[in-house]
């Protein structure tokens, strides 16, 4: 079930993004922590770069054969179909909020509450697909299916994972972030470089 873990290794990677995002606001809005505009700005790519543009796709994947076994979920397939689909718009929200902000620092409490609201809804996004539809995922998909999702999904990793270097790797993103982010968190406050 390689493509199961994929995806559960890749909830896990986002729910800590997001905290580290949140708990670096929280703190920047107590003023215990200069902001570090770079970061925040690294952290909306990665958003868009690795939660929009890749994870949701391969979900896609995974959820199509569900479909093709049963119509178990169905309610809950067409929601999160339709969520993926607003990836664009979501991620824009974000990104104009970043960037008004860099622009202009008194804008940080729009950005705070953007974020805010990309997080919670990535929340229940999330706990939709681990509690209603993964686990109708794990029940229907034949072994042949499995066969066919996971080879798709090696596919997926091996066309994105090579040649583009312009996308650092989400494991090295990972742990740049740890870095960077201030105790006891991560291992910072240090500032981001690109
Ligand atoms: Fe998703
Ligand atoms: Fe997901």
């Amino acid at each position: 079930m390689e493509a199961l873990h994929i995806i559960g290794e890749e909830h896990q990677s986002l729910a800590a993004v997001l905290h580290a995002i949140r708990f670096m606001l929280k703190e920047v809005a107590a003023g215990r922590l200069s902001p570090d505009l770079k970061l925040f700005q690294a952290m909306v790519r990665y958003l868009d770069a690795y939660a929009e543009q890749r994870h949701h796709p391969k979900e896609d994947r995974l959820f199509n054969y569900l479909s093709l076994r049963s119509g178990e979920g169905k309610e809950a397939l067409d929601k999160l179909a339709e969520q993926h689909l607003a990836a664009p718009q979501r991620i824009a929200a974000l990104q104009h909020a970043v960037d008004d902000y860099v622009a202009d620092p008194a804008r940080f409490a729009e950005f705070a509450q953007a974020f805010e609201q990309y997080a919670d809804f990535y929340r229940s996004h999330m706990q939709l697909e681990e509690e209603v539809v993964l686990p109708l995922v794990r029940r229907h998909l034949t072994a042949e299916d499995w066969a066919a999702v996971n080879a798709e999904f090696r596919e997926e990793m091996a066309a994105n994972d090579l040649g583009d270097a312009s996308k650092a790797d989400f494991k090295a993103f990972f742990s740049k972030l740890v870095a960077c982010a201030p105790a006891p968190l991560g291992l910072g406050p240090r500032p981001w470089q690109d």
